[in-house]
């Protein structure tokens, strides 16, 4: 049945970043977005508790009878999404920082990639890190305390421009001229980082070819909803935070369904 939802499932807020350009691309899909945000933040975990936490999620969204899942989660793709497309047998989508068109992109050939330990440690980034980047120089950040912020409801705060001013520093003086945004979380915080960086540097992030993909796997696998009523959209959360209900709110027009999982 093609009226089954698309699943979605992030560490918590980050990906409901992607999870709207979905909707706003897709607006006819049925959508269900799971936050672990009792386990926030992925990016200090270990793989192995990556994969199980992935597990977790993609066992309840199966269990919902959702017809794909998009995993808006930098971390949780790069750590895990080849042990579920292996032992899963539902389309995943990921999300990867855009390192290629960055790189492509480049005048100074100088690219700064922001992300967790997690994301930057992984095999995965690692190997497009290499295949895309020869000619190029690439400066990494860990984002510590980011996502953090971000899930305290702090993402305009004093403390936030503090952490971003320290965290930034490198790229300042790098001489870059791209910054891609690894981890999704951090669209959040794309003002704030535009208005400390200089004004040649572009900021990237995966958002809209998440949602261009999913597009894609929908259409070659027969699964577009054809029902022309606008889809209906639930978030369901382990951890009830004012963040989170906000963004339902917005994007669902709907509270925050708590669940145990
Ligand atoms: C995290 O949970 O640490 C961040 C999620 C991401 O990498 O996109």
């Amino acid at each position: 049945m093609n009226d089954r939802p698309i699943g979605f499932f992030d560490s918590g807020v980050g990906g409901t970043s992607v999870w709207k350009e979905v909707i706003e691309l897709l607006p006819h899909e049925n959508t269900i977005y799971l936050a672990d945000s009792k386990y926030a933040p992925y990016g200090r975990k270990s793989k192995q508790q990556i994969i199980e936490l992935c597990i977790k999620n993609t066992e309840y969204l199966l269990s919902q009878n959702c017809k794909l899942i998009a995993i808006p989660c930098n971390t949780a793709t790069t750590n895990a999404i080849s042990y579920l497309r292996a032992n899963y047998d539902v389309p995943f989508i990921g999300i990867e920082p855009a390192i290629k068109p960055a790189a492509l992109k480049s005048d100074t050939k100088k690219i700064g990639i922001l992300a967790t330990r997690g994301t930057l440690s992984s095999e995965l980034f690692n190997k497009t890190q290499k295949e895309f980047t020869q000619d190029v120089n690439t400066i990494e950040i860990v984002g510590t305390g980011i996502v953090e912020l971000i899930e305290a409801g702090k993402t305009d705060s004093e403390e936030m421009q503090d952490l971003l001013i320290s965290i930034t520093e490198p790229f300042m003086i790098s001489g870059i001229d791209y910054l891609v945004l690894g981890c999704s979380h951090y669209p959040y915080i794309k003002e704030m980082l535009q208005e400390l960086l200089p004004a040649r540097v572009r900021i990237i992030d995966s958002g809209a070819a998440v949602a261009r993909q999913t597009l894609n796997i929908l259409k070659s696998q027969n699964l577009i909803n054809l029902n022309t009523a606008p889809g209906k959209h639930l978030l369901y959360s382990n951890l009830k935070t004012d963040v989170l209900d906000a963004l339902t709110q917005e994007i669902a027009n709907r509270e925050v369904q708590l669940l145990d999982f």
